[in-house]
């Protein structure tokens, strides 16, 4: 007997093998394997609207960090916050790549190579010439602070970077204020199944320091409470795609 899929098999263009059916009744089937696949899931199945989260660490981190931390805290001594997604601790203006120390970092050319990977991965496009208006801005979250659930309007990409994160052990997300991506598959999560794929879990990403997290900003996201007794320092950052020309 060949499984039934939900799907035209002829669509597939695979061969498609028996398997092995354990028990049948009226209401359906006990299969001992799904299928036996006679496929290549990377030629036979479409990913169909795929959403990119890119991690991109950056690699002098070590020695830009202390000048970001330095020149951030002072900037929050001395202005008052913004009120965002974030509940508690201290949003900057959007103004962050104008500072002058910032300026003399390359943390913003960083920023916009991320951004750069991102376009060039969606454009299936190798060289191009790519226009963006951009903002960016510091935070810095103490105990309890937590960002609510939101996306990022009038952008196309946007992305954090971890100046000072904590340093816990791998499972303890919590403590550390995981940034949790929401699927955006409407009612994907209205039935539970193996896997992500048409599960509809959140994903969790731990904060890692000198690490940028990138992601399209319609993509809903928040910030788990912060629980450590160090400050938590990162940039945030939107890009706006404005021209575009392939080489
Ligand atoms: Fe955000």
């Amino acid at each position: 007997m060949v499984c039934k899929i939900g799907a035209d098999p002829s669509a597939l263009q695979g061969s498609l093998k028996p398997c092995r059916v354990l028990e049948s009744a009226p209401n359906g089937f006990t299969w001992q394997r799904i299928m036996k696949l006679g496929i290549d899931p990377n030629k036979n199945i479409l990913r169909a609207f795929p959403t990119f989260v890119g991690q991109f660490d950056v690699p002098n981190a070590a020695q830009v960090n202390p000048i970001l931390e330095k020149v951030i805290l002072a900037r929050e001594s001395s202005a008052e916050g913004k009120s965002k997604s974030n509940i508690g601790g201290w949003h900057s203006d959007i103004d962050f790549h104008e500072w002058p120390e910032v300026k003399q970092t390359d943390i913003v050319d960083s920023f916009y190579s991320a951004v750069s990977n991102m376009v060039a991965m969606s454009a299936m496009a190798q060289k191009f010439n790519l226009k963006c208006h951009f903002v960016s801005w510091a935070n810095v979250n103490r105990k309890g602070s937590h960002n609510a659930v939101h996306n990022h309007c009038n952008a196309h990409w946007s992305g954090v970077y971890y100046v000072r994160t904590p340093e816990y052990d791998t499972d303890d997300l919590d403590r550390a204020g995981d940034l949790t991506f929401y699927d955006p598959r409407g009612a994907v999560n209205m039935m539970a199944h193996p896997g992500k794929c048409v599960d509809g879990e959140s994903i969790r990403i731990k904060p890692i320091q000198g690490r940028i997290v990138l992601f399209p900003s319609w993509l809903y996201h928040s910030v788990y409470p912060f629980q450590s007794d160090i400050v938590r320092i990162s940039v945030a950052f939107n890009a706006r795609v404005e021209q575009f020309s392939e080489l």
